[in-house]
């Protein structure tokens, strides 16, 4: 009697496991939404476009402004790791300015500083850039555009919006929110979860 009641015991432990799995496997993540492009896309290419923003190859200094260690993960609507992918982003200097022929803002561009660049999710669909909290231009706040690439296809474009204070969000678009912190060191980094 006692040891069927063990085995009754074990056997709706392993049931309600089971229904805990199961649940968590059909859970469903919202893609990542698309956002413009802007006119600012790269059309000219640097020698240097790897995932290192702050170092150009061959330049002795680094770019001047707050470093930001930008990290995240690739995954698909069903929260599978995606290897392989494609992480494109471009943004503006400390200064807010491009390094685009349209972009004609008055302003020294910094020559320490990469402007675009790119990597591939690893085995777990992370991807990581060390580059700059890019600086504002009117009426824009502070943003980094990106571009999804599997193979040779674009499958999103999209931008995210720094942000440093958690209470003031409200005209942005929550799942491209990047929220960054700031270590002791005076460096910030985020976290920005894409989902196709
Ligand atoms: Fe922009």
């Amino acid at each position: 009697m006692k040891y069927k009641r063990i085995n009754i015991f074990i056997m709706s432990f392993i049931f309600a496991s089971l229904l805990i799995t199961n649940s968590y496997s059909q859970y469903r993540y919202t893609k990542t939404p698309h956002d413009a492009e802007g006119p600012y896309y790269p059309v000219s290419r640097r020698s240097d476009e790897d995932n290192n923003l702050i170092n150009v190859k061959g330049m002795s200094e680094s770019a001047k402004g707050d470093v930001l260690d930008l990290t995240g993960v690739v995954i698909n609507t069903n929260g599978i790791p995606q290897k392989d992918v494609t992480v494109e982003i471009w943004q503006t200097d400390a200064n807010g300015l491009y390094r685009h022929t349209r972009d004609r803002s008055i302003g020294k561009r910094d020559p320490f500083f990469q402007y675009w660049g790119k990597t591939k999710t690893d085995e777990e669909g992370k991807y990581s850039f060390k580059t700059l909290i890019p600086g504002e231009y009117n009426p824009r706040p502070s943003h980094i555009h990106f571009k999804v690439w599997v193979g040779r296809k674009v499958i999103l474009t999209s931008q995210m919006y720094i942000i440093k204070n958690k209470t003031n969000t409200s005209h942005i678009n929550e799942p491209l929110n990047l929220y960054v912190t700031k270590n002791k060191k005076g460096e910030y980094s985020g976290f920005f979860r894409i989902v196709y």
